[in-house]
């Protein structure tokens, strides 16, 4: 389902190079559960991007479901962005001014469902993240592992096949963090793909593979 070949990423600045990827060979099966594992600063956001289509390698090649990524045109890559991908950020990236409801509702509006609908599944999903009393407020009256909850049912509003998270439990206390490795466990045994960027051993641990990073490379 996901193919990475000698994929590499260098972000320019100024006159430094910062080699983030330096020749990423990776498969990942439909239905794999994988952990990816390494310090701060060794490339696991990087890869992320790369494998949600929110970032394109500066060279190598990426297959997702036997297409070429580079080959698709913008609105193949927002089609895919929004239906097949479901992305939980480091950093949450709400909208600020948009009520918890609202921002779990976004997907769904680029995808054209009705209002109705689209509303109450909004609310099922911030339910089942035991947010259901927090449906109106906005993110700044949030808690960040509430944030962090309602970045997760965002990410769920159109039912992707693949799920990426980055650090979900990062900002979550512990019995929090257990409800989204639980969360996780469930949507993996209904058939997604879930590539999930972790510290914490306890979703490391549900995984069935890790994929250890180091500066820019797969070391294990
Ligand atoms: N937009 C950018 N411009 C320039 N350099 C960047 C950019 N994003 C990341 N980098 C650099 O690329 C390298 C990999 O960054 P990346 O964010 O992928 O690391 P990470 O493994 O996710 O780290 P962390 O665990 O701290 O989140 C780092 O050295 C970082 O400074
Ligand atoms: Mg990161």
């Amino acid at each position: 389902m996901i193919k990475l070949v000698d994929v590499r990423k260098v972000y320019k600045m100024g006159k430094v190079d910062v080699e983030a990827l330096r020749g990423i060979d990776l498969e990942i099966e439909e239905g794999e559960y994988v952990a990816v594992l390494g310090p701060s600063g060794s490339g696991k956001s990087t890869l992320m991007h790369i494998i949600g289509c929110l970032d394109r390698p500066t060279s190598g090649r990426y297959y997702l479901d036997g297409r070429e990524v580079s080959r698709l045109s913008p609105s193949q890559l927002a089609e895919i962005r929004n239906t097949k991908v479901g992305f939980v950020f480091q950093s949450f990236n709400l909208l600020p001014h948009a009520t918890a409801l609202e921002n779990v509702e976004l997907p769904m509006i680029y995808r054209r469902m009705r209002a109705k609908e689209r509303k109450k599944r909004a609310k099922m999903l911030l339910d089942m993240l035991g947010l259901g009393e927090r449906a109106s407020h906005r993110p700044s009256e949030l808690s960040g592992g509430e944030q962090q909850r309602v970045a997760i049912a965002r990410a769920l509003a159109n039912d992707p096949q693949i799920l990426l998270a980055d650090e979900p439990t990062g900002n979550l206390d512990s019995k929090s963090g257990e409800e989204v490795v639980k969360m996780f466990d469930d949507l993996w045994r209904q058939g997604r793909t879930i590539v999930v960027v972790t510290h914490d051993p306890a979703v490391a641990e549900r995984a069935e593979r890790v994929v250890r990073l180091l500066d820019g490379r797969i070391v294990q």
